[in-house]
C-alpha cells in the first residue's frame, strides 16, 4: 500500500461475512478514488439520496477528491473493500468529519445494495465510533432523511438517539454523546 501520513493501521481488519466472502475494512487512501467513484455509480438511486441527499447519479470529482483525501483525524473515513467478478470493489464507507478537534462529529455511512443486511453497517459503525472515541470525540450526529427505515433502525440499534419534533425539510437529526 502507498506511504500515507498519519495512516491509521490499526484499523485495518479483515472480517468473515456470514454466506458471503472475507471483506477488507481500512481507513481510505487518494488511491482508493476510482472505486469510490463506482461505489457510489452502483448504489441505487434511492441509496445515494439517502447517503448525499442529492439525486447525483456521478460523484463530482471535486466531493470525490474531499472524501479519498482525508486527515484520519478531523476527518476520518473507512471502507470496507470485497472482492466480486468484477475485482477488488468498495461495498461500504463510514466516516465522520469535524469542524474542530473539540467540536461533534458528523457521520455518514452508506452499503452497497447487494451487501445490505449482513452486519457491514453495524460493523463499520461500530468501528467508526472506536476511532472517533480514540481521538477524542465527544458526540456523533447524523442528519437522516425521515423516511429512511433502514438507518433510523441502525442508529437505535447503536445506541443514537433522534432530535424528536426537530424536522426540517424532511431530515432529522440523530446524535450519540460518550460519556
Ligand atoms: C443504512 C445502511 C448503511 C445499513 O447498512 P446494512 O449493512 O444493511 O446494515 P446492517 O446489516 O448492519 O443492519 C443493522 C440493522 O439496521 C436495520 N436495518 C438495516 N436495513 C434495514 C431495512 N432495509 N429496513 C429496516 N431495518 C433495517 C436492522 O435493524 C438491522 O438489523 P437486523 O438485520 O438484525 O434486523 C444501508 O441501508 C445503506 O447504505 N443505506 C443507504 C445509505 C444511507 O441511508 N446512508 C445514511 C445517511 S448518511
Amino acid at each position: 500500500m502507498t506511504y500515507v501520513p498519519h495512516y491509521p493501521t490499526a484499523f485495518l481488519e479483515r472480517v468473515e461475512i456470514p454466506g458471503r466472502s472475507r471483506i477488507l475494512i481500512r481507513p481510505v487512501i487518494p488511491q482508493d478514488a476510482d472505486e469510490f467513484r463506482l461505489f457510489v455509480r452502483i448504489l441505487s438511486g434511492d441509496s445515494r439520496r439517502n447517503r448525499f441527499h442529492s439525486t447525483l447519479t456521478e460523484i463530482p470529482e471535486t466531493l470525490l477528491r474531499a472524501l479519498t483525501n482525508v486527515d484520519h483525524n478531523k476527518h476520518v473515513a473507512l471502507v470496507a473493500k470485497a472482492v466480486d467478478e468484477s475485482g477488488v470493489i468498495i461495498i461500504g464507507e463510514a466516516r465522520f468529519a469535524r469542524e474542530e478537534e473539540d467540536s461533534p462529529a458528523e457521520i455518514a455511512i452508506a452499503v452497497a445494495d447487494r451487501w445490505r443486511r449482513k452486519g457491514i453497517g453495524t460493523l463499520l459503525l461500530h468501528r467508526l465510533e472506536i476511532s472517533a472515541r480514540r481521538r477524542g470525540v465527544e458526540e456523533m450526529f447524523g442528519s437522516v432523511l425521515a423516511e429512511n427505515v433502514a438507518l433510523i433502525h441502525l442508529a437505535f440499534q447503536t445506541g443514537f438517539k433522534l432530535h424528536t419534533g426537530d424536522t426540517t425539510y424532511g431530515v432529522v437529526k440523530m446524535y450519540k454523546k460518550f460519556s
